[in-house]
């Protein structure tokens, strides 16, 4: 198993390149399943959750490749299997996405149930609630979710669950009713860029598609898809990482490619914490130069702040100068980075989905364990400052969603080394 050792202190500068979005791919790539003929995507992250996705995706019959230019590749060959088998699934969530164009395309989907996770309970009703909706017969056996459906009815359908809208749910919703007969009103949609990206994708594939990044989505069904090429959008929570990395060690970084449009809420609280942030030539840039002033943030759907950068902020918050404020209401369990924040001198106090952070001045560096993707950033982020050595072990779980983290990081001078376990 692989681990980062990060000796902190270094003030990082220069720029970052932004990579494409893993959470705007991984459905994009799904949706391929939907497509006669080749698609094409640019930007698509080499990442393992993209690989992951796309061993899923040659198991149901479609064939990838990267050309020389890193541009992915996808085509159908065989329509036979529609099972996502609990092996694939259970490794990543994001293998539901399969669910919506398997239903529209092959008229059958078998999707194993993906259970919790470490970031809390991640039920999948609302999927089902609105496949059902369009007419799919549901099933459950042996853990895989069955639906069947020889047509495809358009319906009005509301998404809206007990944490607000869902995305992928929306973004399953949205790729099957392409495909269906007649008129579907999507009503508390996910506004998330990501679903955005998917329905200009699916819009290029000749998908009839309106209101998309508002509550309200309506698709009107067509016969076909056609293959299409299509750039994912720059990764808004990678690049918002990299901004808590250069307020979090007085840095200054040139984030390339970064979308201030698709964060403003982000931007908005890192400026009250005092960073300043403008819109750059190429992307977003990011400075830093004084104490760090405490804040509130709440996690919310978009356009409110991500639940994916709660971790990180948090860990930039424990330097902060007073008591700062964070509630998660998107998933109130993500929070198994702060006993490991602890663990570096923090001082973190959990109260239900809310975290009381009093500023500390320094964080010391320690063995730490990262538990996913998000909180094992927050760890990185910490050790960049932490006195001495912070060890963060089990780097697979940044390796799902961070492209090259610590090439990126050591190009603007951090001290970081992945190292294999001996
Ligand atoms: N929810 C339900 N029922 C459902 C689906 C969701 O109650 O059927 C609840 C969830 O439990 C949660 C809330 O609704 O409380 C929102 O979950 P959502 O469905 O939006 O999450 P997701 O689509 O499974 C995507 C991202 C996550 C990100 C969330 C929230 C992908 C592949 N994953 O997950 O990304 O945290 O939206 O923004 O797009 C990550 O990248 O680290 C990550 C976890």
């Amino acid at each position: 198993m692989q681990y980062f050792d990060i000796i902190g202190g270094s003030r990082l500068k220069g720029s970052v390149e932004i990579s494409g979005s893993k959470n705007a791919a991984l459905p994009i790539i799904a949706a391929s399943i939907l497509c006669d003929g080749e698609t094409i995507l640019r930007n698509v992250p080499d990442l393992a959750d993209v690989r992951q996705m796309l061993t899923l995706l040659l198991r149901l019959g479609v064939k990838s490749h990267r050309d020389a230019d890193g541009a992915l590749h996808l085509r159908v060959e065989d329509e036979m299997n529609v099972h996502a088998e609990y092996e694939l699934v259970s490794k990543m969530r994001a293998s539901v996405c399969v669910m919506g164009p398997l239903l529209a395309k092959r008229r059958r989907a078998q999707v194993s149930m993906p259970g919790g996770c470490a970031i809390g309970d991640r039920p999948i009703d609302l999927h089902i609630l609105g496949l059902q909706t369009l007419g799919a017969d549901f099933e459950l056996a042996n853990g895989d979710v069955l639906l069947k459906a020889k047509k495809l009815k358009a319906a009005e359908i509301f998404l809206g669950g007990p944490f607000g809208s869902s995305v992928t749910a929306t973004a399953n919703v949205m790729m099957a009713a392409t495909l269906a007969e007649g008129r579907t009103i999507i009503a508390s949609a996910a506004c998330e860029p990501e679903v955005t990206d998917l329905a200009n994708f699916l819009i290029a594939c000749g998908a009839r598609i309106t209101g998309h990044g508002t509550p309200e989505i309506t698709v009107e069904g067509v016969d076909r898809l056609k293959g299409t090429e299509h750039r994912v959008i720059a990764d808004r929570i990678e690049a918002g990482t990299f901004m808590m990395a250069a307020a979090i060690t007085n840095g200054d970084l040139d984030l390339v490619g970064a979308r201030m449009d698709h964060m403003r809420a982000v931007v908005d609280r890192l400026r009250r914490v005092g960073i300043i942030v403008e819109r750059g030539e190429k992307g977003i840039t990011v400075s830093s130069s004084r104490r760090l002033e405490p804040v509130t943030i709440t996690t919310q759907p978009y356009p409110g702040f991500p639940t994916d950068l709660q971790a990180q902020a948090m860990a930039l918050l424990c330097l902060a100068d007073g008591n700062s404020i964070i509630t998660e209401k998107i998933y109130p369990d993500r929070f198994l980075h702060v006993g490991e924040l602890n663990r570096m001198g923090a001082q973190l106090h959990k109260e239900g989905p809310t975290v009381i952070i009093s500023g500390v001045k320094r964080l010391v560096g320690a063995p730490v364990m990262a538990s996913d993707l998000r909180a094992s950033a927050a760890l990185i982020l910490a050790g960049l400052i932490a006195k001495g050595t912070t060890r963060v072990q089990r780097a697979y779980h940044i390796d799902r969603g961070y492209e090259s983290i610590e090439e990126k990081l050591q190009k603007v001078g951090a001290n970081i080394r992945r190292q294999n376990e001996s």
